[in-house]
């Protein structure tokens, strides 16, 4: 199995180029934020809770995050590979996920890092909340609260899996081909 996890700040094309990864490498795509926004649009229990947290950018308790993750890896058996999309974000979820893997007898490959500068990150969240429909993408200080959590709290998560020489930083500016190109490289590499 390839296990990939997508990594970086809010805005840095997680999800534009995790889309493109599952399509060439076969893989499952998960992204909790788009999970929990599907929980959100239903109005559950789980979207409810999740929501308190979101629409300040803050981070949803790990026990929420990592519950809905497991749920949605054991749905999913029977696949090449995952690539993990805004998770983990803390360093008790890379703990749970680099659990969760070994249950499965697998392993995450490596983690991908797209870096991309605070002033083009805020330009781009700015831009996409013109049409992503979400609330967190269009106030200027819930973007920076997310930032700042990110800075934080889940930048960690790159030196965790860096001590597992798996963490890798990728130029996340340039077009959405070029930037996909540099990540099929590292990929091409596991
Ligand atoms: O990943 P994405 O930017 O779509 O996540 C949107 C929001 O969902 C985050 O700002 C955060 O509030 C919440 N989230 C979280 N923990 C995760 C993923 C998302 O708390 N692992
Ligand atoms: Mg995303």
């Amino acid at each position: 199995m390839v296990n990939l996890i997508l990594f970086g700040p809010p805005g840095s094309g997680k999800g534009t180029q995790a889309a493109k990864l599952v399509e060439k490498y076969n893989l499952l795509h998960i992204s909790t934020g788009d999970l929990f926004r599907y929980e959100m649009g239903n109005d559950t229990p789980l979207g409810k809770e999740a929501k308190s947290y979101i629409e300040k950018g803050e981070l949803v308790p790990d026990e929420v995050t990592v519950g809905m993750l497991r749920n949605k890896v054991e749905a999913n058996p029977d696949v090449q590979g995952y690539i993990f999309d805004g998770f983990p974000r803390t360093i008790a979820q890379s703990e749970a996920l680099d659990k969760l893997m070994a249950e499965k007898d697998t392993a995450i490959s490596a983690l991908l890092m797209l870096d991309v500068p605070d002033e083009e990150i805020i330009k781009r969240i700015l831009e996409r909340g013109k049409t992503s429909g979400r609330a967190d993408d269009l106030d200027e200080t819930i973007i920076q609260n997310r930032i700042d959590v990110y800075k934080s709290e889940t930048s960690p998560v790159f030196d965790y899996y860096g001590k597992q020489d798996k963490a890798e930083k990728v130029d996340g500016v340039g077009s959405i081909e070029e930037i996909f190109d540099r990540l099929c490289a590292s990929v091409d590499k596991l």
